[in-house]
């Protein structure tokens, strides 16, 4: 699997984080990121050999489930705090590091999860530069460090916690219970970029731009002479891996745009018209009317993993058909980016929900490599590369569409009525978001088929009708979200126009549940 992630070409400055199992690890990274320092994660099995080689500016230790005592935990060799590059560790990485240099880990009393209140001891570490006194963190551990090692100091404490983070600054190692990377942590940012230019000594000088010169540069390399095709969904993520594809191999690639008859209103014909022959973009672009083939395998079929792995499986044999008539086509090209990476239980996280471009894959899939060049990307950074690769912002800043589309929109047993139904009911809530103005703040906003059906009353009749389900989100990385509170008056128009315009609907309720605990789409 290409990731085009080639630390040596990437930057005069590197930040190596080392990962140990955490739900945040690829946060770390784009924060680092933000701050201009070139940042990936690389798993803690790397040799000291290998990140001597990659000769880092500085090195973190990212969280992780386990606890040091457990005899199969994630751990590192003691060595690597003796290399004199920078180490901070995060959470399971702090508890490591104490563990290692023989200070004290124990379970603590009292766990802590989730905002935490933190007194920062030592406000003139470099770490906690411009810091508050009292500052609000984002603590998930049961373990904690109970005696800082030789050589350290406590820097912050919480009334359970004797250890929130420590330092030994001579050795230019730092530690912090809590996560600074989430954004719960108020002044994360701060601390983060604090360690990269304070401690590491790095200037930030890498942008995104020199991504996307690396990563032209490196599919040119890897590709060759060779066809590539692409999976163009005409969604952000797809649109910018065709673009950026495009840029290195030119015509060598196609892009094929599967119509699977889930997605949204008009947006086939709308894809077709960008990417087109007559679009600006002169791609070879196929448009496969594929529809009834996803619906016949979708007969019967309600549980949403199986759906998933249904409608994935579906559009690889698709291009696998299109990739034969053009014949010898080695790659394909897929918009991966990184949270359906994490979410479907890649590497050592949990799975949340198979992504369609990553869980849904087949076992067998009939080309030689698939390269997902945006697979280390968040959402937000995937639209600043399009904008470097000159996409207009309409295409840049569309809201997400999962590759599944309206599969996992419609709760139950996906029919041709229904996807009419919900794409109908979708089409009218965006046109009122979009009157009102209010789309621009939100993360992701969209209807769903719920299964339930119950009883209204219409005209003089009575109705048994479904009840779709509106939902706006407001998130900038897709991992976590909060409910949008929407106008009341927006929310009235929609329902009375989605009851009135729509056959088949009687009802319209509005989803308040964050992620977690829900997920931002419904299946
Ligand atoms: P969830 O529902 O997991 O969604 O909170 C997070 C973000 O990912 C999108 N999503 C997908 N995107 N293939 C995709 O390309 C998928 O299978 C898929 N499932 C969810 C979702 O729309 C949201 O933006």
């Amino acid at each position: 699997m290409s990731t085009i992630a080639n630390h040596e070409k990437a930057a005069d400055e590197f930040i190596l984080v080392l990962d140990f199992g955490g739900q945040y690890n690829q946060l770390i990274a784009r924060r680092v990121r933000e701050a201009h320092v070139y940042c990936e994660v690389h798993p803690s099995t790397l040799s000291l050999a290998q990140i001597k080689e990659m000769a880092p500016q500085g090195i973190i230790l990212t969280g992780g489930p386990n606890s040091v005592y457990k005899p199969d935990s994630a751990t590192c060799s003691p060595e690597l705090f003796r290399l004199g590059i920078p180490v901070l560790g995060i959470c399971y990485g702090s508890q490591l590091m104490a563990h290692l240099l023989d200070g004290r880990v124990e379970t603590a009393p009292t766990s802590e999860y989730g905002k935490t209140e933190v007194s920062i001891d030592a406000r003139d570490s470099l770490l906690f530069q411009g810091v508050d006194a009292r500052t609000i963190c984002w603590m998930s551990h049961t373990d904690y460090i109970a005696a800082a090692p030789a050589g350290f100091s406590v820097t912050a404490h919480t009334p359970v916690c004797p250890v929130a983070a420590m330092e030994n600054a001579d050795a230019k190692l730092y530690a912090t219970q809590f996560h600074p990377e989430v954004l719960h942590t108020a002044q994360g940012k701060t601390m983060l970029r604090n360690f990269v230019y304070n401690v590491c000594g790095c200037k930030g000088t890498w942008k995104m731009g020199d991504f996307v010169e690396r990563t032209v540069k490196a599919l040119r390399e890897k590709i060759g002479t060779g066809k590539a095709l692409c999976a163009l969904s005409g969604g952000v993520d797809s649109s910018v891996a065709a673009v950026l594809l495009s840029k290195a191999i030119g015509k060598q690639l196609t892009c094929v745009f599967v119509d699977h008859g889930l997605l949204r209103k008009d947006e086939g014909d709308q894809v077709a018209a960008v990417f087109g022959p007559e679009g600006p973009y002169a791609l070879n672009f196929v448009r496969v009317n594929a529809q009834d083939r996803f619906y016949e395998k979708l007969k019967g079929v309600t549980e949403p993993e199986r759906k998933r792995k249904i409608i994935g499986e579906e559009f690889i044999r698709v291009f696998e058909a299109e990739a034969q008539k053009i014949g010898a086509v080695d790659y394909l090209v897929q918009g991966t980016i990184y949270p359906d990476v994490i979410e479907s239980g890649l590497g050592n996280a949990a799975t949340i929900k198979s992504h369609h471009n990553v869980g849904g894959l087949p076992d067998y899939v009939d080309f030689k490599e698939i390269v997902e060049p945006l697979r280390l990307l968040f959402k937000d950074e995937v639209r600043e590369v399009g904008r470097e690769l000159g996409l207009p912002d309409y295409l840049v800043n569309r809201q997400p569409f999962p590759g599944p589309g309206l599969g996992i929109r419609i709760i139950g047993e996906v029919t041709a009525e229904k996807v009419h139904i919900v794409q109908e009911a979708d089409a009218i809530y965006r046109e009122e978001v979009a009157k009102a103005g209010v789309a621009p703040q939100l993360g992701q906003y969209f209807a769903a088929l719920t299964n339930m059906r119950s009883v209204g009353v219409m005209g003089d009749g009575r109705t048994y009708d479904y009840a779709i389900a509106l939902r706006a989100v407001l998130t900038s990385d897709f991992m976590t979200a909060e409910s949008a509170q929407l106008p009341w008056d927006v929310l009235q128009r929609t329902t009375s126009r989605i009851v009135n315009e729509v056959k088949g609907v009687n009802r319209v309720l509005y989803d308040c549940t964050g992620k977690p605990p829900a997920t931002i789409e419904f299946e």
